[in-house]
């Protein structure tokens, strides 16, 4: 049998690299194996993992030797950062440097860079229509994934850049389901006014990106959007109410406003959603759902993923 080709996998504890660790196991004759790096093995994830075939290894992103060693050998790479683990837009391109060094030194013959747009190509600093935040970003946790492309680019890494989507598990896990109000209303709030979000179901990115793999060269030095699905703010309301058995009420908030709500990160995603709405045609328009499907048959649809989620989805 021929050997493997092994993909090292951050985040593999995580929604992204989870996703793709399992793609990967899930088809033991697609000719990859999955490398699966943590700080600690010995978490139940990870051992979770390491049950369904992965190798795990240990590396931390923010410590460059350890990466180099868990990359060593492997044919691949699925990069991606963790901003809302330090809000550091400074860190996340640092690691993203380090990462593309790695790639470059252990000559990889294919990466992914889990990448987000550069916002300030559409909107400059010198913009008044949303304030600068950090100094130098529009949307740091945006900004500093789109200007790392550049890390991979000049080191000459044979590069995927998989621009992904709003997970619709932030419904889950991001306090961002239906609330009920003083009324007893059930209000689902996005600041997306009637523009429509490109979302997707978390475990499906890591699918998608087992797709980019096997689809090799084709991708390679190409940038690839997906998305599950595109919907405004009603049209999920609705699904969430079919799904959940009662009318939920959809509430436009203004990215103003979300800005004001006071959780770390509110003004950093105010100005990602004012992004998202204002440059509607652009941000849809990168994230193909028959693309992302060509990649992962399975996809899933705001219906479906609801349909297979709606226990878990709490009413604040
Ligand atoms: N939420 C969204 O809608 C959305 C949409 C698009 C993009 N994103 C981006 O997705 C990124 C996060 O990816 P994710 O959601 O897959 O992450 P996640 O589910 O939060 O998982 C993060 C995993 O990364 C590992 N990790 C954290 N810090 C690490 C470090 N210093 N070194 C090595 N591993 C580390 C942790 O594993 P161990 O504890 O096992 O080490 C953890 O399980 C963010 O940068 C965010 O901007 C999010």
């Amino acid at each position: 049998m021929a050997e493997k080709k092994i993909i090292g996998v951050l985040g593999a504890t995580g929604a992204q690299g989870g996703g793709l660790v399992r793609a990967i196991l899930s088809d033991p004759s697609g000719g990859f194996g999955a490398r699966a790096i943590t700080r600690d093995p010995a978490s139940d994830k990870a051992k979770e993992l390491a049950a369904l075939g992965a190798d795990v290894v240990v590396a931390d992103i923010d410590d460059s030797g350890s990466l180099e060693r868990a990359l060593a050998g492997a044919y691949g790479a699925y990069f991606v950062t963790f901003f809302w683990a330090h809000f550091s837009p400074e860190r996340e391109k640092a690691e993203a440097a380090s990462m593309a060094k790695a790639a470059k030194a252990l000559g990889l013959e294919h990466a992914i860079w889990s990448t987000l747009e550069d916002t300030r190509r559409w909107i400059p600093l010198s913009d008044g229509r949303m304030p600068t935040l950090m100094g130098s970003y529009k949307v740091p946790h945006f900004d500093a994934k789109g200007e790392s492309n550049a890390y991979f680019i000049d080191e000459g890494v044979p590069t995927t850049f998989l621009l992904t989507s709003f997970y619709w598990d932030n419904l889950i896990h991001f306090g961002m389901g239906p609330r009920r109000d003083e009324d007893g209303r059930l209000v689902f709030t996005l600041p997306m006014g009637d523009k429509k979000l490109p979302g997707i179901a978390a475990e499906d990115i890591g699918r998608c990106a087992y797709g980019v793999f096997k689809g090799g060269d084709t991708f390679i030095d190409k940038t690839v959007g997906i998305a599950g699905e595109h919907l405004t703010g009603a049209q999920m309301a609705a699904e969430l109410g079919r799904v959940l058995g009662e009318d939920v009420v959809y509430q436009a908030i203004s990215p103003a406003d979300y800005r004001a709500l006071g959780f770390p990160g509110a003004e950093d995603l105010g100005n990602m959603f004012q992004f998202k709405q204002e440059h509607e045609s652009d941000f849809c328009g990168a994230r193909d759902p028959a693309v992302a499907r060509a990649l992962n048959p399975g996809l899933q649809d705001f219906r479906t993923w609801l349909a297979r989620n709606k226990e878990r989805i709490s009413v604040a």
